[in-house]
């Protein structure tokens, strides 16, 4: 099984090679692959960094090539890279699209995510590789082996939603950034954080999606024994085209200044309509207590009542037994 693994390892490196070459080195590649990438303002160093490609608009290219240099086809099909018809025909999966490699935390190729060139809102945006043995969506975040170092040494990370937004801050100057990948968070993808820094700054897209994600992302990064920010874009924004307009000061001075610590976060979304009838600010209340009974630190369970007391101008000691209550119930 090993072995397998290993084997499957090889033909995704292949591919991402493959990919690359061909977004580098072939007339379709540079018209529409690498133009595709300038024109989102990536660098061709950010596309070597990241190592991006193109699949070509080709029944079996990819496929023909991989055999022809004797990688087998058990592993092209357990990978997903290629798909083996009924018929006996073998077609790529990944076809007229710039491919995003997905590494592990130590640069291992485990899948692809490939993006359709333009807007069209019939085809699905990104076709990802299934899952296989060695790719679990839900173990992976995009961005972690550029990211690991900065991480650690600015002990902080910012989490983004998307392949482009991890990219594009990157090259912004922001290396200490990584991507779910559109799934929903998951502990395991948090996990792989805490291995690196207790800090965690969610800067999800500035729309309906994004502020869902967010909050739901909040409670489990606090399970987790971390501590969350949020920073919150403005409406159709996401990362990766607020950086692409910004200079760097004013980029680092939208973080700063926006990165909100979770109570203030919630706070702040609810209070305007909250205000003024009591109870929906009890319900408001009420969230945030239940955010805080997440946290597995009693001393910083305290602190952050102290800080919702003050901010919600609410006594401490409503908010410890609401936070008992809730402890209570679920034991
Ligand atoms: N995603 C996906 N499949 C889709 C749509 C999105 O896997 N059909 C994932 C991708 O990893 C994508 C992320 O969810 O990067 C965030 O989605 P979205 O915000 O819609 O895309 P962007 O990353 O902003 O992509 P782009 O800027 O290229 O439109
Ligand atoms: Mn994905
Ligand atoms: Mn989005
Ligand atoms: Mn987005
Ligand atoms: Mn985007």
């Amino acid at each position: 099984v090993a072995n397998e693994r290993e084997s499957m390892y090889l033909v995704s490196e292949f591919a991402q090679k493959y990919f690359h070459s061909t977004l580098l080195n072939t007339d379709e590649g540079q018209a529409i692959g690498y133009s595709y990438f300038k024109e989102r303002g990536f660098s061709g160093e950010t596309i070597k960094k990241f190592g991006l490609g193109y699949s070509p608009e080709e029944w079996d290219a990819f496929s023909k090539e991989a055999l022809g240099k004797g990688y087998n086809l058990e592993f092209l099909e357990k990978t997903g890279l290629t798909i083996v018809r009924e018929d006996g025909r073998n077609a790529d999966r990944f076809r007229g699209r710039v491919m995003f490699p997905i590494q592990s935390m130590s640069g291992r190729v485990l899948g692809f995510g490939g993006r359709i060139l333009g807007n069209d809102k019939k085809v699905a945006k990104y076709l990802n590789s299934p899952e296989s043995d060695i790719y679990h969506k839900s173990k992976v975040l995009y961005g972690i082996y550029h990211a690991k170092q900065a991480i650690a040494k600015l002990d902080n990370c910012f989490l983004v939603e998307g392949y482009t937004d991890v990219i594009q801050l990157h090259q912004a100057g922001v290396e200490n950034v990584v991507a779910s990948s559109g799934t929903a968070l998951t502990p395991d993808q948090i996990r792989l954080v805490n291995r690196l820094t207790k800090n965690i700054t969610v800067l999800f897209d500035g729309d309906a999606a994004g502020l869902r994600a967010s909050l739901r992302g909040i409670d489990l990064i606090l399970e987790e024994g971390m501590n969350v920010k949020v920073c919150t874009f403005p409406d159709g924004e996401d990362p990766d085209s607020f950086a692409k307009k910004s200079s760097y000061d004013e980029l680092i001075a939208y973080l700063q200044n926006n990165a909100k610590d979770f109570i203030q976060f919630k706070a702040s979304l609810l209070m305007d309509e909250a205000k003024n009838d009591p109870v929906k600010k009890a319900g408001l209340i009420r969230d945030i207590v239940n955010s805080i009974s997440k946290i597995p630190d009693r001393i910083q369970q305290e602190v952050y009542i102290q800080e919702c007391a003050r901010i919600m101008d609410i006594s401490e000691q409503v908010l410890i037994s609401t936070l008992a209550q809730l402890v209570q119930k679920d034991i």
